[in-house]
């Protein structure tokens, strides 16, 4: 991506979280303000791409959950970041090609690059949105996606970027009265918690240069997000350790400090 093709509305030079994230996937949707702030976020933690691979790899074997042995045919992912590989249509229509599902981000970038990859995508909807205004969020998904059914809401990777003073509780808990019994919540959120100032190290680097800022949460927190859902097993726990693919040896938390679990609605 050059910055001299940047779509309508994008500063190329003021560093994103969408673009970062994209970065450190091995994306090419960046710019150089992007990449010189992962650089410099990876000289102080070097673990910055490995946790967002892991996070993905969380993500994708949720949705396989979801749409495979939960049996969810919808989707709302909130905070969904720029397109990249193993989407989430990508990956809930491979297990059943009528999954509707809808991307949300406050980021311009991700949708302009979202309404391009998805032209021609089935049962796929992409808009600009706040989880901060998740009213007006549901109200835009509501056209694409029938809450009497379950839905899945997926929020992975984003409530860390609310801090506690904006306090997320209350808008998870509008998400979750928004389902009806069968929806769920899926969620990542990066921690502190693994025995190492490492990931503050990164989160106050991170806060510094980055116009959001990155504000960790313990087990104790995370698990609050899922009051009213009955945790679908193994719980909330590290995101390498949420059912690892069979055969494959689970990397150490230090490498990727994020929670994930999934609560459903009974
Ligand atoms: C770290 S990326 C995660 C992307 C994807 N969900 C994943 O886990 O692979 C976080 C995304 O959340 C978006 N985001 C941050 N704050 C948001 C908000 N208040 N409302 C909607 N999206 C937000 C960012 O623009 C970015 O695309």
């Amino acid at each position: 991506m050059t910055e001299a093709t940047a779509p309508k509305g994008v500063d190329p030079t003021v560093p994103s979280p969408a673009r970062i994230y994209d970065a450190m996937l091995g994306g090419k949707d960046n710019y150089e303000s992007d990449r010189r702030v992962l650089g410099l976020l990876s000289d102080l933690y070097p673990h910055a791409a490995t946790t967002a691979r892991e996070n993905r790899a969380w993500l994708g074997r949720a949705v396989r959950y979801l749409a495979g042995e939960a049996g969810v045919r919808q989707f709302l992912d909130i905070g969904a970041g720029l397109p990249t590989q193993e989407n989430v249509h990508q990956v809930a229509q491979a297990v059943d090609p009528s999954c509707r599902v809808v991307y949300v981000d406050n980021d311009p970038v991700v949708l302009a690059h979202g309404q391009a990859l998805l032209a021609g995508s089935q049962n796929v909807a992409v808009f600009e949105g706040d989880l901060a205004d998740v009213d007006a969020v549901l109200e835009r998904a509501r056209e694409t996606l029938d809450f009497t059914r379950p839905v899945a809401v997926l929020l992975s990777a984003v409530l860390h970027f609310f801090t506690d003073d904006q306090d997320p509780y209350p808008l998870v808990g509008r998400l979750r009265d928004a389902l009806s019994p069968g929806g769920h919540i899926a969620l990542s959120h990066g921690t502190g918690d693994i025995g190492s100032d490492d990931s503050k190290t990164f989160t106050d680097a991170y806060s510094q240069r980055v116009s959001s800022s990155l504000f960790l949460r313990d087990h104790a927190q995370v698990a609050a997000f899922f009051d009213g859902l009955e945790p679908v097993e193994p719980g909330i726990v590290h995101a390498v350790h949420w059912r690892p693919e069979p055969g494959t040896e689970p990397r150490p938390v230090e490498e990727a400090p994020v929670y994930a679990g999934i609560g459903r609605l009974v």
